[in-house]
């Protein structure tokens, strides 16, 4: 068994495929559909986009073409950070669905409690509760399989729970090698909600640490495998995102062990990309 068809079982009892191939960033079209067939060419079996992304077509288009039945596939997309009203929320999941050509989702995550440009202005309490329990009928129509959140911090979370008739399974978040939110993390891990370990290279910027090229060479493994590696150590889902056929190839192997000594060494280090963009509500 490799590690990309490896599962945790979530709250509800689904199990989902630990390493996620990401897609933000990835321009809709031959870039997007040539980088999911790869994909899905190596052995991933979860896909991990957004109506934001804009490539939802290009993402279905190369899941159509592929010889993966729907079943052997996890497909995650979420609703736009600004649309909460129930209204908003219907039109956006059956335009994703539309876009994606599936009849159903694996999981739907609301993108963000704030939309996108006011992070941390204040609190959407109201309107993140009238999205979930959408997300709660869309659940029960069958047409979702999971729900969950994304972006969310403690408040947020706490929020959800104390309306929810259904948990959620996941909370997306920015987390990587010395940015992993214990805050988040922790409460996330008391209610058993799984992390879904987003930007876990920070989008890049975390590939060229020293310090972690040292660890990575003790593994002959690349700094990229070895961040990949950190985060489904500490028990996350992990979504690495790349274009090139290169790294799609190289962040599927993953099947070797960082030792303890090593975990607690990346565990404590200082965030090995402090010029990452980090959103102001998290950390
Ligand atoms: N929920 C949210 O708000 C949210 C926010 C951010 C991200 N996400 C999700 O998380 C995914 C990943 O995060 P991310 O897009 O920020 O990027 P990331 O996975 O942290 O980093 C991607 C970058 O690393 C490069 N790369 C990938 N593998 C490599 C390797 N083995 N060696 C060298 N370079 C490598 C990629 O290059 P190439 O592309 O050139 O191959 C790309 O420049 C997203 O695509 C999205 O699905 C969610």
């Amino acid at each position: 068994m490799s590690i990309l068809t490896d599962t945790y079982t979530l709250n509800n009892g689904t199990k989902i495929p630990k390493v996620a191939f990401g897609t933000w960033q990835t321009p809709d079209g031959d870039v997007a559909y040539q980088a999911v067939s790869s994909a899905l060419k190596f052995g991933y079996r979860h896909i991990d986009t957004a109506k934001i992304y804009g490539n939802e077509k290009s993402v279905g288009r190369a899941i159509a073409d592929s010889d993966v039945k729907r079943e052997d596939l996890w497909v995650t997309t979420k609703l736009p950070s600004q649309d909460k009203t129930r209204d908003l929320v219907l039109a956006d999941f059956e335009s994703s669905l539309s876009r994606l050509g599936l009849d159903y989702v694996d999981l739907y995550l609301i993108h963000a409690p704030w939309p996108w440009g006011e992070a941390g202005s204040k609190h959407f309490d109201e309107e993140n509760a009238e999205a979930w329990k959408t997300l709660e009928e869309l659940q029960k129509s069958g047409r979702v399989k999971s729900i969950g959140i994304s972006n969310f911090d403690v408040h947020d979370m706490e929020n959800i729970l104390k309306i929810a008739e259904i948990k959620p399974v996941v909370n997306q978040i920015q987390y990587y090698i010395g940015f992993t939110e214990p805050k988040i993390s922790k409460f996330a891990a008391e209610h058993d909600i799984r992390i879904e370990a987003y930007s876990p290279l920070a989008t890049g910027d975390i590939l060229n640490s020293e310090a972690i090229r040292k660890i990575a060479g003790r593994y002959n493994v690349s700094v990229a495998q070895l961040a990949l590696r950190f985060t489904l150590q500490n028990g996350t889902v992990t979504l690495p995102k790349a274009i090139s056929e290169r790294h799609i190839q190289e962040n599927t192997q993953l099947d070797f062990t960082i030792n303890d000594d090593d975990m607690r060494t990346l565990n404590s280090m200082p965030d090995a990309a402090p010029a990452h963009f980090h959103n102001s509500t998290q950390g």
